[in-house]
């Protein structure tokens, strides 16, 4: 019997995998503004027959900021640059429901899509940060709450993939000897009014080769996932342990069955950051010369952007995690759940929870051997269908194309070619057909 294939996405983010990986001397410290640095991060991962991609975004900075934060990409614009510098690997980027407008969005991903031939897709995010409001002409108070927040996201979703439905698959004729540029009975005028959206259309461009942008989710509390059943295609997950994976890759299985879809439609793709070396010892030690590069000050900081920046340096580090109440509530849900839930019941101080979010190891850390048996446990234990390979320590990703990527040939859970065109089909979804075309099937 075929064994479950597994897929995999790499997250380029310049210096942003780990907290001090900019003061490595085997990194570019720049490197997060480097079109060479990305354009050879996505070669690397298309050598290693990635499906996708991804480049992950925020809206608001201040001086305690992760460096990767501070001076990065605009995602829409790199993904551009990347589409030529790439033949097959997806292109997915992160924009916010809460600050932008859908006709705008919907365009920029509708063009990114023909430019690729059918690789774009998109990280729906509701941005958790509220003072990314003073960025948008809000006050920080005027940021919607958490269950506002993806309330506007489910009525921006309907408007983007109502104007992706603007033109039928063959609405431009250019017929010269009838004068006919397009075929008027197949442009779709939406005409939205909602609670949030006006949106007349329609779109200002086509549809692609694989129809729609996929649709990636990156939220996943009560409301995130209830949201991604409806609308995602497929879930950016944090990547903590097998346990937790496997029970939230349940609970977006049962969302998506819940909304009358295939839940093997529905694809979960845990983050992890890989750290290779010929032995386990020499990992741990590559693990180390990242983790000690980090000073308790910068390690509160990291925590403290999860709580709106709540400033942990009143605590005493060495103390019990303190009583938190509602902060972080509003913002990274799901995450600061996790971490009070967790200080609490193993009894951590602040300084351990601090070191341990900064300077997150995971449990992909070995030989090839060691990761390559930890993906397949993953995948067999259906806490996943594929991974996000962040780039943690120095050379990571290439370290895992190379040494990893050939292991799992071998056992028989992963392509030896792409075998497919666009995303949709990479990720086995299928190409979309527009909502018109299907109702003449
Ligand atoms: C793995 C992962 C990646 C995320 N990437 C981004 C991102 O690039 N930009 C962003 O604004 N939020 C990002 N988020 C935040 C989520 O989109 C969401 O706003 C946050 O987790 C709060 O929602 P939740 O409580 O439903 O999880 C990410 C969250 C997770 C778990």
């Amino acid at each position: 019997m075929m064994k479950k294939q597994v897929h995999f996405g790499a997250i380029i983010h310049g210096v942003g995998g780990h907290m001090s990986l900019w003061k490595h001397p085997k990194v570019n410290p720049a490197q997060s503004v480097s079109l060479d640095y990305y354009v050879k991060q996505a070669q690397t991962a298309e050598q290693g027959l990635f499906d996708v991609v991804f480049i992950a975004d925020g809206l608001y900075i201040n001086e305690k900021s992760l460096p990767h934060f501070l001076n990065r990409f605009e995602p829409v614009t790199i993904l551009s640059a990347l589409a030529l510098a790439t033949k097959h690997i997806g292109l997915v980027g992160t924009i916010s429901t809460s600050y932008s407008e859908p006709f705008t969005v919907a365009r920029q991903l509708g063009s990114l899509d023909l430019i690729s031939n059918g690789r774009a897709g998109w990280n729906v995010v509701t941005t958790p940060l509220e003072n990314s409001a003073l960025n948008y002409g809000k006050t920080a108070a005027e940021h919607p709450s958490h269950a506002e927040r993806y309330e506007i996201a489910a009525e921006y979703l309907e408007v983007v993939k109502g104007l992706w439905n603007s033109w039928e698959e063959d609405a431009f004729t250019y017929d010269v000897v009838k004068d006919e540029f397009f075929d008027t009975e197949k442009l779709h005028t939406l005409n939205h009014k909602g609670k949030y959206f006006q949106v007349a259309g329609p779109l200002n461009i086509q549809r692609s080769k694989q129809g729609e942008p996929v649709i990636f989710q990156a939220g996943s509390s009560a409301a995130g996932i209830a949201f991604a059943g409806k609308e995602a295609d497929a879930i950016f997950a944090g990547g903590v342990s097998i346990e937790e994976n496997k029970a939230l890759y349940d609970k977006l299985k049962a969302s998506a069955t819940a909304n009358g879809r295939d839940a093997e439609k529905l694809l979960v793709f845990p983050g992890i950051s890989p750290i290779i070396a010929a032995t386990k010892e020499d990992a741990e030690a590559k693990y180390l010369e990242i983790a000690e590069l980090i000073s308790p000050e910068k390690a509160l900081a990291y925590l403290g952007r999860y709580f709106d920046h709540h400033d942990f340096s009143q605590y005493d580090l060495h103390a019990p995690f303190p009583e938190l109440g509602d902060i972080g509530k509003n913002s990274f849900q799901s995450t600061t759940d996790r971490i009070k839930q967790y200080a609490k019941e193993e009894g951590l101080t602040l300084y351990e929870v601090a070191i341990r979010e900064a300077t997150p190891k995971g449990t992909f850390i070995g030989t090839a051997e060691d990761v390559a048996d930890e993906v397949i446990a993953w995948l067999e234990a259906g806490a996943a269908d594929g991974f996000i390979i962040a780039s943690g320590v120095p050379n990571a990703l290439e370290d895992f194309v190379t040494q990893v990527v050939p292991i799992l040939q071998q056992r028989g859970y992963y392509k030896k070619a792409y075998e497919t065109a666009t995303l949709r089909e990479h990720l086995g979804i299928g190409n979309k057909p527009s909502v018109y075309q299907k109702q003449l099937v």
